[in-house]
């Protein structure tokens, strides 16, 4: 089994695209993470790679999965600590995800999604991840007409019930009120 990572430094001048900061939410959760079974990851639904470019600095191997081909391409290659050493690589992974992830099963110490609508996915995500993996997911906001895509109460839960341990969850309730959607933090390791 591979040390534990330590957070090393994330490297904001990495020449890579940037399109913001890692969500505080995520960077958060690192503060619990330990011991995880493998440094291959996935960034799902990476967009420009804020948590990809993270996690590479952390030394994770990050699978960049979006169907965005430009954007992966931008950031895939390799990211260096503060002492200008290599700690991680992205790698770019081209996929429509409605039709599921494209990894082999029980592959990923760690796996993030965010601000992505990962209605039916989670189980695809149990089954990437391997025994003691974690698993980071956070939907957008419920702004203008977002709620559409977003969970209802209880069903991301739900789906985290079994095969997870949960370390943090929480939900926020989106207008419009009967719609009871809500959008959803959730922190949980692979049993
Ligand atoms: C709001 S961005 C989030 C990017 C990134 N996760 C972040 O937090 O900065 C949503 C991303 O989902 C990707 N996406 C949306 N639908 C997708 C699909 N069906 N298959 C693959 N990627 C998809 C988009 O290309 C976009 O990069």
């Amino acid at each position: 089994m591979p040390a534990p990572l330590r957070p090393l430094h994330y490297d904001m001048t990495a020449p890579k695209s940037l399109d913001g900061s890692p969500s505080p939410f995520v960077l958060n959760c690192f503060n619990s993470v330990r011991n995880v079974p493998s440094n291959l990851a996935a960034d799902v639904a990476c967009g420009y790679g804020r948590h990809a470019i993270f996690l590479a600095s952390l030394g994770y191997n990050v699978a960049c999965i979006d169907r965005d081909e430009d954007a992966i391409l931008a950031i895939s290659g390799s990211t260096r600590n503060a002492n200008g050493e290599v700690s991680g690589h992205t790698f770019a992974v081209r996929a429509d995800l409605s039709l599921g992830v494209p990894l082999k099963t029980a592959c990923l110490g760690l796996l993030i999604a965010v601000h992505y609508p990962m209605l039916d996915l989670v189980p695809n995500f149990e089954a990437l991840l391997m025994p003691g993996g974690y698993i980071i997911l956070e939907t957008f906001g419920g702004q203008g007409g977002n709620w559409r895509q977003l969970p209802k109460a209880g069903y991301i839960r739900t789906q985290l019930q079994f095969g997870f341990e949960l370390i943090r969850y929480a939900e926020r309730r989106v207008r419009p009120a009967g719609a009871n959607a809500v959008s959803v933090r959730g922190f949980a390791r692979r049993q």
